[in-house]
């Protein structure tokens, strides 16, 4: 497995291969756990080349001490990308990455000021600014995004589509624990007793999936149902809705997302930690 440390290193490596090989890029920000793993998973046999990127992005923090408080576990990443059989992982620093002078950024437009945008302005532009960059620079054929970042997924796919970048954006789904708690390098962060709290929120989900598998297709209903699963729980609930996915905009009636699935969003706050989930309704 090659270490590259710049972007120089990462264009050697790159020049090697000619247009007829595939490279399969997986950003991430480290502190691997085993839902990156399936991303590799994927790629590996899919592709001749697998590259992993590295960098926690200063660019998608809005604040300093979440940047700082973001874990850093290098050696076991390290160790894990080489079991994955990675052949190359690019650990770009800050300066690499937006050298001095820097100012121009992407604008993900409307949808990114909503669920996962609204409390966290500049968010979504950061994190589009970095994928696009990674883009550029590793020049993948397809780029593997976790389903688990819906919102992140779907702004990088719209990106992809609006600005014509040569690539297939391939979502992966949502690994989770046994008990349905989705993998996340914040679970880390939360006591015993909250890692079981957390399971509301894939408790409040699944009950808006038997709604609409019952035949339920008032998407406000299936936000209150969801909504009544953190009446008596700790977890402070920060959105619950039902989207079109093919917009990204709540969903209205059956009529007018025609042809469009519906996925339930949901995000939660315990002991502090910022927990996320989604799963798809299906078609209505
Ligand atoms: P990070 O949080 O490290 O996630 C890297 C990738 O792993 C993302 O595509 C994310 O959706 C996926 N992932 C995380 N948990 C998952 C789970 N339980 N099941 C399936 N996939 C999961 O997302 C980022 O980094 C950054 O925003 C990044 C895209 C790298 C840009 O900086």
């Amino acid at each position: 497995m090659e270490l590259l440390n710049n972007n120089a290193e990462l264009q050697a490596w790159r020049r090697q291969f000619s247009p007829e090989e595939t490279v399969g890029l997986i950003p991430t920000m480290g502190a691997l756990h085993k839902a990156h793993a399936t991303l590799f998973d994927t790629a590996r046999p899919e592709c001749d080349q697998v590259v992993a990127s590295v960098f926690i992005n200063p660019l998608q923090f809005e604040r300093t001490d979440d940047l700082k408080a973001y874990p850093r576990t290098m050696e076991q990443d390290l160790a894990m990308l080489e079991n994955l059989k990675v052949d190359a992982v690019y650990l770009p620093t800050p300066d690499d990455m937006y050298p001095s002078g820097f100012a121009t950024s992407v604008d993900p437009g409307d949808s990114a000021v909503q669920f996962e945008g609204a409390a966290r302005p500049g968010h979504f532009a950061g994190v589009l600014t970095v994928v696009l960059k990674l883009f550029q620079r590793c020049r993948p054929t397809t780029a593997y995004f976790g389903q688990k970042d819906a919102q992140q997924l779907f702004l990088v796919q719209r990106m992809t589509r609006d600005l014509d970048l040569p690539l297939t954006v391939q979502a992966c789904p949502t690994l989770r624990e046994d008990d349905g708690l989705a993998f996340s390098s914040r679970n880390a962060r939360l006591s015993k007793v909250a890692r079981q709290q957390a399971l509301v929120l894939h408790q409040a989900l699944t009950a808006a999936v038997a709604e609409f598998q019952a035949g339920d297709r008032d998407p406000r209903k299936l936000e209150a149902t969801m909504r009544t699963f953190f009446e008596d729980s700790p977890a402070v609930l920060a959105y619950a809705d039902v989207i079109d996915e093919v917009t990204f905009q709540s969903a209205q009636t059956s009529s007018t997302s025609r042809g469009h699935a519906w996925r339930a969003l949901i995000a939660a706050r315990l002991e502090g930690v910022h927990l996320l989930d989604n799963l798809l309704l299906g078609n209505p």
